[in-house]
């Protein structure tokens, strides 16, 4: 049987776990065309999230489209992006898309042909880059004005929106917020993983997305329906398996899906032949993936200073450390407090770490932690 512990990219149908709750109010949310801020740490699971979301939400009618911002490097590709993703969405007939976009100021048609000699009409920005702006606000105003005469409730999903100001910062944002005010007939999801880049934009009031919406944090999976969902698999591929050794796993994995599934998916495969998964075999996985993320680790290694491998190191073995006691400065030989923050900031900024809301840092990968600490 295939391994049906998936990850690193969407996780669909019978493979992706609970998150019923989760789905049922993004649902009524949408339903209510309600602007939603999703937060949640690195491999949390928002894609998927909103990935199976989608597909909720088409079986009831609504048009969606889905953006990632990472996908999009200026205002332009965004303007693009999103009045075709949106168009598409809501009308499904060729010459009636063409039509849709030769009706626009600021935007063009573009017809290309696909690899499989399919014909597609995307849509490009007309003139140059100073137009970028008015040109994706005239998309939004057609997605609004296109979900009205259609009848249909438009669900628009942004990812990575952490990323917004990275284009030009408040001017974009302030015309992007002036904009969805108006939409009656268009849903919106923000969605990111920058927790407090998130929050500064829908909490600070100097912004321009100050409550304009609701925030939502996704949290971990329930670790009873986790550990139930994986018994299921486990049981189906025909293993042997103890409910008790899968809270291991739970407890291994720090409650990350991405974590949970890649350990999951591991021990599948350690535990093929003798089709029973022991804790031996738990263990094992970790350090089969920790060996296969070796590379990445080392090379995120190298760009550390001296201090801040010090500090990483103190850290893998004593995750719930205050750096800034006096007594573990004294334990790691590190010191004194402000070249440690300076170093903590660095390590944020390298990805290694990251910042938790309550203000404490954290490995960004779990296997990294694990790496530095087998090796020293
Ligand atoms: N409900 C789920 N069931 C099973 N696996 C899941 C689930 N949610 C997430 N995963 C696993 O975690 C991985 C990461 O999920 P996803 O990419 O959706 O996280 P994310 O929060 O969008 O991360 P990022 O902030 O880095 O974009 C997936 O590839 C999948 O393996
Ligand atoms: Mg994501």
């Amino acid at each position: 049987m295939e391994n049906p512990f998936k990850y690193g990219g969407i996780v669909r149908g019978p493979h992706f776990a609970d998150r019923k709750e989760e789905l049922g109010e993004l649902v009524q949310e949408m339903d209510n065309l309600s602007r939603v801020f999703l937060i949640s740490p690195r491999r949390f699971g928002k894609t998927c999230l909103l990935f199976n979301l989608i597909e909720r939400l088409n079986d009831i009618g609504f048009a969606t489209a889905y953006l990632d911002l990472n996908a999009h490097p200026d205002v332009k590709s965004l303007a693009a992006g999103l009045t075709h993703l949106t168009s598409m969405a809501l009308e499904s007939n060729f010459e009636k898309l063409l039509k849709v976009f030769s009706g626009l100021q600021r935007l063009r048609p573009k017809v290309s042909v696909g690899q499989d000699g399919s014909i597609m009409g995307t849509v490009e920005v007309a003139h140059g880059y100073k137009e970028a702006l008015p040109a994706l606000l005239e998309g939004m105003q057609n997605a609004e004005s296109l979900a009205q005469k259609k009848g249909v409730k438009l669900v628009i999903i942004i990812d990575e929106f952490s990323d917004l100001p990275k284009y030009d910062g408040q001017t974009l944002e302030k015309a992007m917020r002036s904009e969805i005010q108006h939409h009656e007939h268009v849903g919106y999801i923000f969605s990111g993983s920058e927790q407090s880049v998130m929050l500064a934009m829908a909490r600070d009031k100097k912004r321009a997305f100050y409550k304009l919406g609701r925030l939502m944090n996704l949290g971990p999976i329930d670790r009873g329906t986790y550990s139930e969902f994986i018994y299921d698999w486990f049981q189906k591929g025909g293993y042997k398996v103890e409910r008790q050794y899968l809270e291991k796993i739970l407890k291994l994995g720090e409650d990350v899906p991405y974590n949970i599934q890649r350990l999951c998916h591991t021990a599948w495969e350690l535990a093929r032949e003798a089709g029973e998964v022991t804790p031996s075999f738990i263990e094992e996985s970790t350090t089969v993936i920790v060996q296969q993320d070796s590379p990445h680790f080392e090379l995120l290694w190298r760009t550390a200073s001296q201090q801040q491998k010090m500090l990483l190191i103190a850290l893998s073995k004593d995750p719930d450390a205050k750096p800034f006691s006096k007594d573990f400065q004294l334990t790691h030989g590190i010191g004194p407090s402000s070249s440690i923050n300076a170093s903590l900031e660095s390590l944020n900024r390298k990805g290694i770490l990251f910042k938790t809301l309550e203000g404490s840092y954290q490995f960004s990968d779990i296997f990294m932690k694990h790496w530095i600490s087998r090796f020293t």
